[in-house]
């Protein structure tokens, strides 16, 4: 389709490396509010649910409190739904930049998906503000289940398949699909990755709940007990609960990263996550047992550090694996600049090898001596036949050496690597013999 073309900006390496952390960011506003959205309206019918089977109005309390969770008003679910999702699919058609227009037509799906799970929600919602629990009886109107099984149907759909692509597109491996849609969807990984975002966005709603309703609007004082006391309990299971699993979903989620996908930063961030979660547990508990809710509000603040982490974990894996589509199209941004520059009668400014090489590698290498990395008398013996190993290496360091730490990667575009390499032979190549 050329009209997701259309929609891809030419981007220098920076400006693709920024894109990455601007990912990185709406991906976590996204996941938390897209979480919260689901599981609170989940929540909120299954108490309605009951309430209207027992005829009692502390769960309709309680069904009523969770919708007002998240579902104030319509610029909340513009600005932390609907925008963050879309500038998502706008960097996804960057990054992946002609490759796969499937996924990102399967992106847009997912987004009509979750417009349309919001607007039913907010029926919901307003349908559920007619109940009148006074008159004795709690009625079921038929809008009001309607509504909300179409909203939550909507909102797992979207999501389901929205965290699959995310999952899917996290190997650059997998840009060329063509394949049915239930590889996204029911590969091991996208299913251990959905798990985790429901529990811990469980866990993060009752917290929500507590530190909103007794922290907040200290619903205690002015509340029946009988009310509050109930609402704080079942949260305070389902928080301690649903966070108590998330290690072993953690430990899963490892267990199911393809090899080639796993990196230091990933274990990092797995750890961060896992830190966190055990901080967050003794909060949470000592705020609940102890009645300080201020605990609580800080343990809010860690199932979300929690989870930012849990993302990170995941964006360092897709860093890792675009690496090379980065380089590409940050090549074909710098021959587009040049082009432009000689249509317009200007001189293309010239790469300086032997600058670049004086500014950025002397620092850790000389030619006959070993400083942080080897002499480059022995590098350059090693690849004495092999220039392009050399320059593929040099924009893409791995480890080599047990003996040294390392090479951070050095932020070159390839024709600043080609340069050095080149005035490396022909500096140095004659002292080699
Ligand atoms: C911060 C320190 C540091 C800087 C700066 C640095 N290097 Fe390195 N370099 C290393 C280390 C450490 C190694 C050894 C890595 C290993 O064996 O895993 C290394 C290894 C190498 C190798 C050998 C790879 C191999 O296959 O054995 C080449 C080639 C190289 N560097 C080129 C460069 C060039 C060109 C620059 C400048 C653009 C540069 N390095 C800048 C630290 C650095």
């Amino acid at each position: 389709m050329d009209f997701f073309d259309k929609m891809i900006i030419p981007g220098s390496g920076a400006t693709l490396e920024l894109l990455k952390y601007l990912l990185s960011l709406a991906l976590i506003i996204f996941s938390v509010y897209a979480g919260v959205l689901l599981t609170s309206s989940l929540l909120s019918f299954i108490f309605k649910i009951i309430a209207s089977r027992k005829n009692n109005i502390v769960y309709f309390k309680l069904s009523k409190d969770y919708i007002d969770l998240i579902t104030p008003n319509k610029t909340m679910a513009l600005g932390l739904g609907i925008v963050p999702f879309f500038s998502i699919i706008l960097i996804y058609i960057q990054i992946l930049n002609k490759f796969n227009n499937d996924i990102i037509l399967l992106f847009f799906i997912s987004l009509c998906a979750f417009f349309i799970g919001q607007v039913f929600i907010h029926i919901y919602k307003l349908s559920l503000n007619q109940v009148n629990p006074d008159s004795g009886k709690i009625s079921t109107n038929s809008l009001n289940i309607i509504s909300a099984i179409i909203g939550i149907a909507f909102l797992l759909f979207s999501l389901r398949l929205f965290f699959g692509l995310v999952n899917f597109t996290t190997d650059s491996n997998n840009w060329n699909f063509t394949g049915s849609i239930a590889k996204i969807l029911f590969s091991a990984q996208a299913i251990i990755k959905f798990i985790q975002f429901i529990t811990i966005s469980c866990a993060i709603t009752s917290v929500a709940f507590i530190v909103k309703y007794f922290y907040w609007d200290k619903l205690e004082e002015n509340e029946q007990q009988e009310n509050s006391d109930y609402a704080k309990k079942i949260n305070s299971w389902l928080a301690l609960g649903f966070a108590f699993i998330q290690p072993l979903i953690l430990l899963i989620d490892f267990y199911t990263i393809p090899d080639n996908l796993i990196n230091n930063n990933s274990y990092f961030y797995g750890m961060l996550s896992f830190v966190a979660l055990l901080i967050f547990m003794h909060l949470a508990y000592a705020g609940i047992r102890y009645n300080k809710y201020q605990l609580t509000s800080y343990a809010f603040y860690l199932i979300l550090l929690s989870f930012t982490f849990v993302i990170l974990k995941d964006q360092s894996e897709l860093s890792l694996s675009s690496r090379e589509q980065i380089l590409t199209l940050a090549d074909g941004y710098d021959k587009l600049e040049l082009a432009l520059l000689e249509k317009e009668g200007k001189m293309a400014p010239q790469i300086n090898g032997g600058e670049i090489y004086k500014a950025k590698c002397t620092a850790c290498h000389k030619f006959d001596q070993k400083l942080v990395g080897p002499p480059h008398k022995e590098v350059m013996l090693k690849y004495l036949n092999n220039k392009e190993g050399m320059v593929k290496f040099i924009l893409n360091p791995v480890k080599v050496n047990p003996e040294y730490p390392e090479m951070p990667n050095q932020g070159l575009k390839p024709k600043e690597a080609e340069a050095i390499v080149e005035f490396m032979f022909k500096e140095y190549g004659d002292k080699l013999k």
